[in-house]
């Protein structure tokens, strides 16, 4: 995808040209939708939306907790937004008006404060009124950005402001036709954590839910879709209408349009991705609907009618963004035997764990987080099985490991705790495996405390207390209490302030141990030691994905050039079209300056922008000088390909290494 000259062109070929789009062709027909479960309750209106999908009110203890937001909720809240955008790909903006619905929550209040970063602001309309409105924009933050102070009278309902974003806005990748490996051009967004402010003026605070409805307009031919329900086709003018009934915070907006296919999986589950993908994605993705139902036997009804997928270009920042209807995944869990699909699972997860019952800030991540990977877990051992969910824990607990360690290594143990204080910094600092992992493994510390039934008793009915609410770490400590541990001495073995607010580790730490791996490891010690070069007695074309990836994550770090070369040759390595495990492999290929791998290495980073990939990489090539210089010369060519998030991320890695090496 990103213009890589020396790239080689058979692995993007293997890895990533099923993304190349087709032509691009102009349908007339009008809007279709897919159907969706619950139509009928669907076609009502928002202002009648079933009660409980509406917002409640936030408690108030954390109204106006959140330090990565203006807003006052406590004040003034916003229940509902419609947005009018025209996108705009030649100058790369978004211009257009959002009105927002005022919930006014404390009678005295007189101004609304939104959050806002890089839009330029046009005027701004209070209800009815032609004539401008006064408002005051504070002086920019780089991270938090600008906020916007609208005066608003005791009987103003609705404010309008219209606004245009910059090429710059960090949520949005605009790709031209030559990025998006089509003949349409390509835009989507990435609002979490704190970027949604980068393309809507908003309360961008996790504290606030609100429904919306957006008319977008787009290039004719293009396939405008978002965090709502979708069209299937194309209209003729491009323009189109979107409609969320359900409340949701503001990190969950999303918006993209490309040259996009539908196709159906079920009933309700589809996939969105390029002509040439889509079908692929279809049978990949194919046991969504399968997991849907197992998660609402466990814990409640699938509340958002549909689930589908949009495959998004390699740039996307992310292997999945659970965008509510609609979840954002990176193409590079396309491998073609449905082995990474997991991340569709936890995507799901979230329509739960997140979606449903939301982290009031970004200090309380973990409860988005850790929830959805043990909900994550449990739907893959439901769908295929005990030990597929053993191999899935026990990769995390190695990178759980890995976390505390390189987190203590960098004197940030303040960030192993659950309970995170990111005030003053970037969220995205506390966006590690430790809300992840140290999260999941809380909730399975809890569970094999009290026992896997009465635990799922609790925890559907925290997803029923706090549906469609916010809620804090401390909330959930009291609820825990309340409804899970006062009756239930065994759990006390549970240390929870140690867990929540204390670093690392804690004793009580549930073991993982699947059997699968440990015959992976005794076939990896075989190998190493004895005498031969070549792995042929290890059993790979028997393994998994994930047994492959233990196998490579457990070798050492210095590996001979000549085993290099035959665990390359047997395995087909460097040309492998499973992304998980050419990310595994490249480790080694850096750590042990094997040379025949350094055009995999550079095909892979120049022909996706996962962060998940491309940083660790980064990282371990700038661990020597030569590295470093390969790692300046390669990033000058791919940062232009990648979105703002990775990006950020890979810009300060590099400074700092650079800075180092001074
Ligand atoms: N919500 C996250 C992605 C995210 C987190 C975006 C924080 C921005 C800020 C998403 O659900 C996620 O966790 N994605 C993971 C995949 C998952 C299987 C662990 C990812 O992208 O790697
Ligand atoms: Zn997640």
């Amino acid at each position: 995808m990103f213009t890589a000259p020396s790239a080689s062109s058979a692995i993007r070929a293997a890895l990533f040209t099923l993304l190349t789009f087709g032509a691009l062709t102009a349908c007339t027909a009008p809007a279709e939708r897919a159907p969706g479960v619950g139509e009928a309750a669907d076609e009502a209106s928002i202002d009648d939306a079933d009660e409980d999908t509406v917002a409640r009110a936030t408690p108030a203890a954390y109204a106006h907790g959140d330090p990565h937001s203006a807003a006052r909720p406590d004040q003034i809240a916003i229940r509902h937004l419609t947005l009018d955008l025209t996108a705009d790909f030649d100058a790369q903006v978004l211009r257009g008006r959002a009105s927002l619905t005022l919930d006014r929550r404390d009678p005295s209040a007189d101004v609304l404060h939104l959050d806002t970063r890089d839009l330029d602001i046009v005027r701004v309309r209070l209800d009815d009124a032609s004539d401008d409105a006064p408002y005051t924009l504070d002086p920019p933050d780089p991270r938090l950005g600008r906020a916007l102070h609208v005066p608003v009278g005791p009987d103003v309902e609705i404010v309008h402001v219209d606004y245009a974003t910059r090429p710059e806005a960090a949520a949005l990748q605009w790709l031209t036709p030559a990025q998006a490996d089509s003949e349409a051009p390509f835009l989507f967004s990435q609002s979490q954590a704190i970027l949604a402010r980068t393309w809507v003026p908003c309360q961008d605070t996790p504290a606030v839910r609100m429904t919306y409805d957006a008319t977008v307009r787009v290039p004719p031919g293009l396939l405008a879709v978002m965090s709502a329900e979708n069209p299937v086709a194309p209209t003729a003018d491009g323009v189109y209408t979107f409609r969320m009934p359900q409340a949701i915070p503001s990190y969950l907006l999303a918006i993209a349009a490309g040259d996009l296919r539908f196709q159906s999986m079920g009933a309700r589950t589809g996939v969105y991705a390029g002509p040439k993908v889509v079908e692929m994605a279809a049978w990949e993705f194919a046991e969504t609907e399968a997991m849907i139902e197992q998660t609402e036997a466990l814990y409640g009804p699938y509340r958002w009618g549909r689930f589908d997928v949009l495959v998004l270009p390699p740039s996307f920042p992310f292997g999945g963004m659970e965008n509510p209807r609609l979840t954002f995944a990176t193409p590079t869990i396309l491998a073609r035997d449905r082995s990474l699909v997991a991340l569709i699972a936890h995507e799901l997860a979230h329509s739960w764990s997140g979606n449903l019952v939301t982290n009031a800030t970004w200090d309380d991540f973990w409860l988005n987080e850790g929830f959805t990977v043990y909900l994550e877990r449990r739907i893959m051992e439901a769908v295929k099985g005990g030990p597929y969910a053993e191999m899935l824990a026990q990769l995390g607990m190695q990178d759980l490991r890995a976390t505390v360690a390189d987190l203590d290594a960098d004197g940030q143990r303040r960030d192993t705790w659950l309970h995170l204080n990111l005030a003053g910094r970037d969220p995205d600092d506390g966006m590690t495996d430790v809300a992840y992992e140290k999260g999941y493994f809380l909730l399975r510390a809890l569970e094999e405390a009290v026992g896997r039934e009465r635990f799922d008793v609790w925890l559907q009915g925290y997803f029923d207390r706090y549906a469609f609410q916010s809620l804090d770490t401390a909330t959930f400590v009291d609820d825990l209490r309340t409804h899970l541990l006062a009756d239930t001495p065994a759990a006390e073995a549970v240390d929870i302030d140690a867990w929540i607010y204390g670093p690392g580790l804690p004793p009580q730490t549930p073991r993982v141990a699947s059997a699968a791996f440990a015959q992976v490891d005794a076939a990896r010690t075989r190998w190493l030691e004895s005498e031969a070069i070549a792995p042929t007695g290890v059993p790979w074309d028997d393994w998994s994905t994930h047994e492959r990836l233990h196998f490579l994550r457990g070798l050492p770090d210095a590996i001979d050039a000549a085993r290099m070369a035959a665990l390359d040759a047997t395995f087909t390595l460097s040309d492998t079209g499973n992304s998980e495990l050419r990310h595994a492999w490249l480790h080694h290929v850096i750590r042990n300056d094997y040379a025949p791998g350094y055009p995999s290495l550079e095909a892979f980073l120049g022909g996706m922008g996962r962060r998940k990939f491309v940083a660790p990489l980064f990282e371990r090539l700038v661990e020597t000088p030569a590295g470093l210089a390969r790692a300046q010369a390669l990033y000058a060519r791919f940062r232009p390909g990648y979105h703002a998030v990775t990006q950020g991320t890979v810009d300060a890695l590099l400074a700092s290494a650079s800075a180092d090496s001074e």
